[in-house]
């Protein structure tokens, strides 16, 4: 085993990535304790890799600090009284900073590493966008069956486990995305209507198409969007605000408007925002639910084919996502 390992790290808080990641080569330590060594296959790259690195959250405001915060890979070497797992075990670690290095070393007490079958995309899926989904639309949403739920950026690293999440609980699921290509992999993976917003306006097709408005919305864009979703919410709505992507590399967009309650009152409509992280106690549940969503092949998560190899091209990664090009869920490969 090499001596050393790379990752990538911040030295101050900004949210232009590239300003503030810097690939370090750092010795690698044997595990102590209760620790366990792993080697890292996929890192998962997020949207909100920029607010992590601009301090916007999770920031404690020491430097150096790791970048990323989800991989999946295999242990190599576990340290003293450690019984949950083995070497050559294959394991989700949902942690901050695990995706943008080769190796981890980690305690098993301090969170949550989830064995599974084999190191693949899909599985690393699971620890964050399919957990931003399900505890999402399951437990800040309270999904129902039968429902119309629109998901927003449907076609992404999140959205797509949404969209497959809420056609298993049998609802109608619309989606939107910004080009056939994407809307063709929606259509694949259930929804049943697409809306590809550089074509169609999504207010006048949801306000001529779905008269009686939606029941639950994801949404992951804000601005314009999330204005007209605000437009078409059915009565006793609700609006799930998991996200703004627009908005996250530039200044908040400021806006003159009358005040929202007078778009949701006169229809007992709810505006909710969610970070799965603030649902701690339902984390494993969810996670080990959806692993066997993968298992049993009733969830396909869809993964971005754009090949980004090592640390060195984790920049890279986070900023193709941000060019709002990638199908699916962003990875990283070591
Ligand atoms: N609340 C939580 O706990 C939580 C946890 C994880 C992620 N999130 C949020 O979930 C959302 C999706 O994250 P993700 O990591 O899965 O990303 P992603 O959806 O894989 O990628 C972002 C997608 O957003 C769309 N988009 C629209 N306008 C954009 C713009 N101006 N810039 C960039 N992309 C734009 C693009 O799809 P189209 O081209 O098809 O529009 C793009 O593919 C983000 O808002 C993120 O912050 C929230």
């Amino acid at each position: 085993m090499s001596e050393t390992f790379k990752k990538l790290v911040a030295n101050k808080y900004t949210k232009d990535f590239r300003d503030a990641g810097e690939v370090i080569e750092v010795p690698l330590e044997q595990p102590g304790a209760r620790q366990i060594l792993m080697r890292n296959h996929f890192g998962g790259v997020n949207a909100s890799d920029v607010n992590i690195s601009g301090g916007v959250y999770f920031s404690d405001g020491s430097f150096p600090f790791d970048l990323g915060c989800e991989s999946i890979g295999e242990v190599v070497a576990v340290g003293e009284d450690v019984t949950e797992f083995s070497i050559g075990d294959s394991i989700v670690s949902p942690w901050l900073g695990s995706a943008y290095t080769e190796m981890l070393c980690r305690s098993v007490d301090e969170g949550e590493f989830v064995k599974v079958p084999k190191c693949t995309p899909a599985y690393m899926g699971a620890a964050v966008a399919g957990l931003t989904a399900s505890i999402g639309l399951k437990e800040a949403g309270e999904m129902g069956t039968g429902e119309t739920i629109l998901i927003t950026g449907a076609a992404g690293g999140v959205g797509n486990w949404c969209v497959q999440i809420a056609k298993l609980a049998g609802n109608h699921v619309i989606g939107t995305c910004s080009s056939e290509e994407k809307a063709k992999e929606l259509k694949r993976l259930g929804c049943d209507r697409v809306i590809i917003y550089t074509k169609e306006n999504l207010g006048e097709v949801l306000s001529s198409e779905y008269p009686d408005g939606i029941n639950l919305i994801f949404e992951q864009i804000g601005t314009d969007t999330f204005d007209a979703c605000v437009d078409n919410l059915a009565t006793r709505g609700r609006l799930l605000i998991c996200g703004f992507v627009s908005e996250y590399m530039g200044d908040p967009q400021e806006v003159l408007a009358p005040r929202i309650y007078h778009k949701l009152l006169w229809k007992s409509a709810q505006l909710r925002a969610f970070l799965y992280k603030d649902w701690p106690d339902k984390v494993s549940s969810h996670i080990k639910d959806l692993v066997q969503l993968v298992d049993s092949g009733k969830i396909d998560p869809l993964v971005d084919n754009t090949l980004f190899k090592g640390v060195d091209s984790c920049i890279d990664a986070v900023e193709y996502l941000h060019s709002g090009k990638n199908i699916g869920k962003v990875v990283v490969t070591y």
